[in-house]
């Protein structure tokens, strides 16, 4: 996906838009670039590369003000990353200019009718054709000739369009992908996401699917594809510009990590007040989940993974058949899914394309959808019957960290506030669950104080080439999860797989050339991690372990030891061993020398399937 800004209104420095294109850059980074409209005419700068290498060229034009523009960060879907396909892109005479984050699916039919009518195409990229089709039908109206084009698109698309033929307006046009609209002070502003208009606005309207937006300095005016004014929401910005920041972090993703224990902290008090857990906008009753059969998971990446551990907590501690799938899978297969059920969609920024695919495709069948989501005023909180708003605040680093474990605190006070009202959670047990969760963001501190042994350890485990990540219950998702970390910011191959099964194939990978990473916090199932580890060092693998402080005897089966404190309900275990996983993936990608925050082909929400 691709980060769009836009801005109408009193002149601003382009410098000023470059620092808000730069707080999209997570969204995606191989291209960029930057149209502005001054004494008639365009001034235009686009070129492979970060935004940082945009303005080190432009760096003399950063004081050149400009009442209008549209600015572009991108993550290539069409065409590789180059001067011709970085956006925006323009008509055939100049005088139209588009930035576009999305796919247009029907676009090659689209050029081909577009070049025989003579239209001169620059570009491999989707976007241009819509350039193209709104240069067709202009005639005196910007707005009337971008509704005519966008009718010929199938696809997502959300849209910024400006015109020298009527340099007071800005276009936007949301479907599918996300746009809002900063309301600023002497200006408006269109945008992907809130960080890049924190500095500027205060207020913000959350466009919806198929929602074209009139933008003048002082007016903004919505309206439906069908023509339809709509009312505008004006809704506020919760989140300081400073939320958005490194502050004195080399990268985002250690300042996330760092974050973890104050975001935990900051669910449990908005949901589990004394000895009772509420959660606002759920709009599920007590009756529902009482006669609650089957709950449903459907999520991403980290979010599933987070999803995984709630499986297991959920079947346990509540009575109920929990199935989960990737949200690519899930929306494919053939399940039973009735009005009785709950599906519970589980999304970070509440703009993963195959998560809301799945739960649009489901929707008709009645069932209850509770989105589990980061994002305010995302797409996901749109769509969903009920929300539990995980408050991490947000995210930049592309590897979730701290939305991973709020994800799971979040959804462990779930099962709880479930397993109380259905009396399958003895009071006694309810508050002893509740006090040690209290107690989780503390234990989160203690493992953050490791970070020096967790730096050497990375160090000496840097050399390897490949990695198996193990664990059971609970804690097989806790290796999944640890694998994406490493994998997607060292780039090197890792494997996180159930300890059970690693001796039904996975034991052939098993040599000194290889890093195993072992779970095996003291729960039921240490025993069998234990001699896991001993088939791998049997095999001269290396073995980096996640155990509980004073374990003597794990730690004489390892190359290398990340303490975790012992918990007396090990089912909470994940939100500990995530963090000792994070930094161990932080400090190998880091000594490798990689872009921590902007891993190579990767971008922070996958908008498109
Ligand atoms: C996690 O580190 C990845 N960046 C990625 O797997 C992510 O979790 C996934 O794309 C889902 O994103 P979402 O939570 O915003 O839906």
């Amino acid at each position: 996906m691709c980060g769009i800004l836009g801005y109408i209104g009193k002149e601003r420095a382009l410098g000023t838009f470059i620092d808000g294109l730069s707080r999209l850059e997570y969204r995606g980074y191989d291209s960029c670039g930057v149209v502005g409209i001054k004494k008639g005419e365009f001034f235009l700068k686009k070129q492979p590369g970060k935004i940082h290498d945009l303005r080190k060229e432009l760096k003399s034009f950063l004081e050149e003000k400009f009442p209008i523009g549209i600015f572009h960060t991108r993550w290539a879907t069409h065409g590789r990353p180059s001067e011709a396909n970085a956006h925006p892109h323009l008509d055939c005479k100049g005088q139209i200019a588009i930035v576009h984050n999305g796919i247009i699916e029907n676009y090659l039919e689209l050029k081909e009718a577009l070049v025989k009518e003579g239209h001169k195409f620059v570009s491999e990229t989707d976007t241009e054709v819509v350039v193209h089709l709104v240069e067709k039908f202009y005639k005196n109206s910007l707005k009337d000739a971008v509704c005519k084009a966008i009718k010929k698109l199938n696809g997502s698309f959300s849209l910024g369009v400006i015109s020298l033929k009527d340099p007071t307006r800005l276009i936007a046009v949301r479907k599918g992908s996300p746009l809002i609209v900063g309301l600023g002070k002497d200006g408006n502003f269109i945008a992907s996401d809130i960080p890049a208009i924190l500095p500027f606005a205060k207020e913000v309207v959350y466009l919806k699917d198929e929602e074209v937006a009139v933008i003048r300095h002082n007016t903004v005016e919505i309206f439906h594809f069908k023509g339809k004014p709509v009312k505008l929401e004006i809704e506020k910005v919760n989140i300081k510009p400073q939320d958005a920041e490194k502050k004195d972090f080399e990268h985002f993703m250690l300042k996330e990590i760092h974050e973890q224990p104050e975001v935990l902290k900051k669910i449990l008090s908005l949901y589990a007040k004394r000895n009772a857990i509420e959660f606002p906008y759920i709009n599920l009753d007590e009756k529902y989940l009482k006669s609650l059969k089957n709950i449903f998971i459907t999520a991403c990446g980290s979010a599933y993974h987070a999803g995984y551990v709630a499986k297991y907590f959920l079947e346990k501690y509540c009575d109920l058949d929990v199935e989960i799938d990737t949200s690519s899978e899930f929306r494919y297969r053939e399940l039973n899914i009735t009005k009785n059920d709950l599906l519970l969609a589980i999304s970070q920024s509440g703009e993963t394309a195959d998560t809301l695919a799945a739960i649009r495709d489901i929707k008709g069948n009645g069932v209850k959808i509770v989105g589990v989501c980061n994002v305010e005023g995302s797409t996901l909180t749109k769509e969903s019957h009920g929300l539990i708003f995980t408050h991490a605040g947000p995210e930049i680093g592309v590897a979730s960290t701290k939305a991973y474990t709020a994800q799971i605190m979040a959804l462990l006070l779930l099962a709880l506030h479930i397993g109380k009202i259905r009396n399958t959670i003895a009071e006694k047990d309810f508050k002893e669950m509740l006090e040690e969760l209290r107690m989780i963001p503390e234990y989160q501190k203690d493992i953050l104080t490791k970070t020096g042994e967790v730096k050497k350890i990375a160090k000496e485990f840097s050399k390897f080439g490949c990695f198996l990540f193990l664990g059971r219950g609970i804690n097989y998702p806790s290796a999944l999860e640890g694998a994406l970390k490493l994998k997607e910011i060292s780039y090197i191959p890792a494997e996180g797989y159930p300890a059970g099964e690693m001796k039904h194939g996975p034991i052939a990978l098993i040599d000194e050339y290889r890093g195993v990473v072992c779970i095996a916090p003291k729960d039921f199932l240490y025993e069998k991690m234990i001699s896991n580890m001993q088939e791998i060092r049997a095999r001269k693998g290396k073995v980096l372990a996640i155990v509980n402080y004073g374990d003597s005897q794990a730690s004489r089966l390892s190359d290398a030891v990340i303490y975790c404190p012992q918990l007396k309900n090990t089912d909470f275990s994940p939100m500990l061993v995530a963090v000792g996983l994070q930094l161990f993936a932080y400090y190998v990608a880091k000594n490798l020398g990689y872009e921590i925050d902007q891993p190579r082909n990767l971008a922070k929400s996958v908008t498109v399937e």
